[in-house]
């Protein structure tokens, strides 16, 4: 262990030796400006001082819209403006069509098979997905889930109604629906009974947070990634405590690869020799069954876990932010639930292929993300130098873009800081390359996005058309106007559902 250390230490020395080098070798270029830094540290305590989109937007009103920070080790471009994100974007897309390979992340991540650098691996990968899950073929295969999810969320909130227990926190009710819809899709089954969070909110809560903390490591920082001389007290420590975790998960996800094999090859499941409907891991094993080398156990878990965690994170956090809008914009919510009643009548509860029919609805999600992004920030990392507008970007330089600024840009949008969803109906106008980035950008933008949308618009159009909703309140917060004004986390909102009078019957019926 001594000798260890003594290694560790002398690596560390050498990598500072050769950044050291590195950077001199770059300095006489024209880099983009930047803030005052600390030796080693760079600009890391500055943005762990400060909110994030704070501090970024502190740099961006001094030092404009293209800056480079260093993260530790890591430099890191960030671009705040529209103009800026067109003097990178399409010329730099496949040289920023790279994820950062962070060494801690390199097990947690199956070998990195999902955040594979742009290549061979990378577009077998998104053409598998792009096919397999996002299309609209494979949208519509899925819609029956979503829909049977939703009725169930919308039944239990009913059969609530009636009980003692009336206030519901929506951040747990949307991760259980997120949860369920996505291991659905993914392996057939739903993980979480509502009966369950509405007879006993506390073990179903512990159940969820059991599920987050699994996938939890792939949201932390390890200071190892930014600092190489601290890997290897990051290897004994903190990395350690998250491979524990890993070896959890991949143990949940080794269960559900044998459990659908299982299934798959008893005759109980078949009709003519046919699954009766075909999840995602299904598909991979069916592939694997010509092209093993490809879709190897890595590529299989790195699919669920991506589904599981990509698919649900932003997903839900997007949607406790619409619900809060809905609550401070009253008139909103009345439009939305008019464009629900116009198209569907009160007859019958929305369903996925309504959506298309409820632009109204939609907007209020792309509106609510303009303003609070939902999507964690996502990094990119440059393959090879290339130029940024009049500056030099080295190679292995980090991708920051920052969307809350470009969204509340006062030259793009008028009146950024109003909720005003019709602005997504208003024509071209509102529209435009780089000005809405909720999604990303370029090749890596989210292949996610048909999906989400359509998980948001139902979900929060069935909750829209069948309840009011009232007495919004932070746990042990003022009132909620003040707080959601603040773009940062946001805190446990809870509600109460009331059906409403005039679907009585039709939920009644679910
Ligand atoms: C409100 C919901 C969502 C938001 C705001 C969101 C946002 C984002 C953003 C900003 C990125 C990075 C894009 C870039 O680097 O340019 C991303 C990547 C990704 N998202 Fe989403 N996402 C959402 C939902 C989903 C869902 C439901 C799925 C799938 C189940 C999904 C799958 C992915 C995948 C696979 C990537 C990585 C793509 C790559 O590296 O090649 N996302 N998402």
């Amino acid at each position: 262990m001594d000798a260890l250390n003594y290694l560790g230490l002398l690596v560390s020395i050498l990598l500072i030796i050769i950044y050291k080098l590195n950077s001199r070798r770059i300095q006489h270029k024209n880099l983009p400006p930047s803030p005052p830094s600390v030796p080693i540290i760079g600009h890391f305590h500055l943005l762990i001082k400060t909110p994030i989109h704070q501090a970024l937007t502190n740099f961006s009103n001094e030092y404009g819209p293209i800056f480079l920070l260093r993260l530790g080790s890591r430099p890191t471009l960030v671009l705040s403006s529209r103009t800026a994100i067109e003097q990178c974007f399409p010329k730099n897309d496949i040289i920023f069509s790279n994820r950062p390979l962070l060494p801690s992340r390199k097990k947690l991540e199956y070998n990195h098979t999902i955040t594979a650098p742009y290549g061979d691996h990378w577009r077998m990968w998104r053409r598998f997905s792009v096919i397999e899950i996002f299309s609209e073929r494979r949208l519509q295969m899925s819609s029956e889930i979503r829909n049977e999810e939703t009725r169930f969320m919308v039944k239990h909130l009913y059969k609530n109604s009636f009980k003692g227990v009336t206030k519901v926190d929506v951040k747990t009710l949307f991760h259980l629906l997120a949860f369920n819809m996505a291991m659905k899709m993914v392996a057939g089954k739903r993980y979480f009974e509502y009966e369950e969070l509405l007879e006993d909110s506390e073990t179903t809560k512990g159940k969820l947070d059991d599920l987050v903390e699994m996938f939890s490591p792939l949201l932390t920082v390890s200071l190892g990634d930014y600092f190489p001389f601290l890997r290897w007290l990051t290897y004994y420590g903190e990395e350690r405590r998250l491979l524990k975790i890993h070896k959890r998960k991949n143990e949940f996800m080794q269960a559900l690869i044998d459990n659908a094999h299982d299934q798959n090859t008893s005759s109980s499941t078949s009709v003519n020799g046919q699954k009766t409907s075909q999840t995602i891991i299904d598909v991979m094993l069916k592939l694997r069954e010509t092209e093993p080398e490809i879709y190897t156990d890595d590529l299989i878990k790195g699919t669920i876990q991506l589904m599981l965690i990509a698919g649900t994170h932003s997903t839900v956090t997007t949607m406790e932010w619409v619900v809060s809008r809905l609550l401070s914009h009253p008139d909103v919510f009345q439009n939305a639930r008019d464009e629900i009643d116009n198209q569907v009548r009160s007859s019958r509860l929305i369903n996925d292929t309504d959506l298309a029919k409820l632009p109204y609805l939609n907007c209020i999600i792309s509106e609510t993300a303009r303003l609070s992004p939902g999507g964690i920030l996502e990094m990119r990392e440059s393959s090879e130098d290339c130029t940024v507008g009049e500056y030099h970007i080295p190679r292995g330089t980090q991708l920051l873009v920052d969307g809350r600024h470009v969204h509340r840009d006062p030259g793009l949008w008028t009146e950024p800081d109003r909720f005003k969803p019709e602005r997504f109906l208003e024509s071209e106008e509102e529209k435009g390359m780089f000005k809405s980035i909720t999604f990303g950008i370029g090749r890596r933008k989210c292949p996610g996005v048909g999906l989400a949308m359509r998980i948001m618009a139902l979900s929060i159009g069935s909750l829209i058309q069948c309840f009011d909703l009232e007495e919004a309140r932070y746990e042990s917060q003022g009132p909620l106007k003040t707080n959601m004004n603040k773009p940062e986390k946001i805190r446990s909102l809870e509600i109460v559902f009331r059906p409403r009078e005039a679907l009585n019957e039709v939920i009644a019926q679910l």
